[in-house]
């Protein structure tokens, strides 16, 4: 892992990113060129780093393991450019509503290797599924098995299933980011006779098919112990059901979560690390219980999309503050990436119109909405911002982009795709008639 550098690292931001004539660079692009013929704030994609992102993550798995899908987690941002790139790389995709299944069909994706989570998912959005023929549908509480069976047959369907359990596995994340203790809202605790009684209901169902078992545990995390733990779990559950109830897991999923570089100081297990665990993990319990080694479903989202995305903001007033320090505020903050105001995420910055210059002061990178906890970074360590420079944000393309919101009618930013040199607009920026597009007069 990249060790321990300062604030002016390119090594979080993606594998294109340049040093060239002052100014930052990527996918050989110039960003203060970009910034002019695409205004700020702007999001960026390298799709160099994304897609080695996806299939480093395919490889170290397929090499370690025999059956694997990579449902890629669309929460973390989905468009139909990315979408298209997704079934271009081979890759499945984890879809938790009725617009992330509709980005989905609408750009071709095989939806075979579209799964439907969802702790409260709409009747709408089961029937969808149905409809699409979406590759799992995976139950998350006991009265989804009745609902679902229901649909399902009334459309002469079988539907294949898997179960979401909670594990009782908490992982060391922001509170907010944990999923698989025993009291989370998703999943069915394993812990008592609930998780048990639901397996014995599906496979019951005439119009249901069990395949397997999920258990996701949280988000951003580093340590891969509360992974071994949770395939383990899931293991002895499965080997447990089996022999209760003669059901055969073919198909078993530990989720997502993998964490990525946000600041050059955090240190996440690389990608074959985190296969290593797993595999590991996953065919000694199978080998441990006498199980046939179930096809392993992986559902990363951050650790795919996380490192290729920057945004570049114009920096406009600037403000010291005796007894405190310097503002320099810029034209997004948490309207486009609301992270560091809800879980106190650490971002940050270069200024890359002038890449070469020292770092001589600690400004607090403001947003310009009107809270005052819409601070993107609270000690940027920079040279002395000014006017107009331009800052870019790295490791902004998981949870920024579909966390946005119209919050003081920003206008949510474009997205630009940058390759070898070309830049694509892989969606537009928003406009005032965006904004009222739906309001009746
Ligand atoms: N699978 C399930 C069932 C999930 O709930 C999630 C994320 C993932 C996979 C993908 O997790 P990832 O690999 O991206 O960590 N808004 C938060 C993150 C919430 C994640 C929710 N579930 C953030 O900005 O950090």
């Amino acid at each position: 892992m990249a060790p321990p550098s300062s604030d002016d690292d390119l090594s979080i931001f993606p594998a294109t990113a340049r040093r060239l004539n002052g100014h930052l660079w990527l996918g050989g692009l110039d960003l203060v060129d970009l910034a002019r013929e695409y205004g700020t704030p702007l999001h960026i994609f390298d799709e160099a780093t994304l897609v080695d992102a996806m299939r480093s993550f395919r490889q170290a798995f397929a090499t370690r393991y025999p059956s694997v899908l990579l449902a890629y987690a669309a929460k973390a941002f989905i468009n139909p450019w990315l979408a298209r790139l997704l079934a271009r790389e081979g890759l499945g995709m984890d879809v938790v509503s009725a617009g992330e299944m509709a980005v989905a069909h609408d750009a071709g994706f095989p939806m075979e290797r579209v799964h439907l989570h969802g702790n409260n998912k709409l009747q709408a959005e089961l029937e969808m599924a149905l409809e699409l023929g979406v590759g799992r549908v995976v139950i998350d509480n006991a009265g989804e098995i009745g609902q679902l069976n229901q649909l399902a047959s009334a459309r002469g369907l079988v539907a294949p299933v898997l179960l979401r359990v909670a594990p009782g596995v908490e992982a060391h994340t922001h509170q907010y980011l944990q999923t698989g203790g025993h009291y989370s809202k998703f999943g069915i605790p394993l812990q008592g006779e609930q998780a048990s009684r639901a397996v014995r209901e599906i496979v019951a169902s005439s119009s249901l098919r069990l395949v397997g078992y999920h258990a996701h545990i949280g988000s951003q995390i580093f340590d891969l112990l509360p992974y071994r733990d949770n395939v383990a779990r899931l293991v002895e559950f499965a080997a447990d059901m089996r022999q209760q109830c003669g059901v055969e897991p073919l198909e078993l999923s530990p989720g997502g979560g993998w964490g990525i570089q946000h600041t050059p100081e955090e240190d996440p297990p690389s990608v074959e690390d985190v296969a290593i665990a797993i595999t590991n993990a996953l065919q000694r319990a199978a080998s441990a219980h006498g199980l046939p080694l179930p096809r392993l479903i992986l559902e990363p989202g951050r650790s795919i999309v996380g490192r290729a995305g920057v945004t570049l903001y114009t920096v406009g007033s600037i403000k010291d503050v005796p007894g405190f320090g310097t503002y320099a505020a810029v034209d997004g903050g948490m309207a486009d990436n609301i992270r560091p105001a809800l879980y106190q995420a650490s971002y940050t910055a270069m200024v890359a119109n002038r890449v070469d210059e020292e770092a001589t002061a600690t400004q607090t990178i403001a947003g310009k909405y009107c809270e005052t906890g819409d601070i993107l970074i609270p000690r940027a360590r920079l040279p002395r911002l000014r006017t107009g420079d331009l800052l870019a944000v790295p490791a902004t393309g998981a949870y920024a982009i579909p966390m946005a919101s119209n919050y003081n009618l920003a206008l949510k930013p474009a997205i630009v795709a940058v390759l070898d040199g070309r830049a694509v607009l892989v969606r537009r920026r928003q406009t005032y008639a965006d904004l009222v597009a739906c309001e009746v007069r």
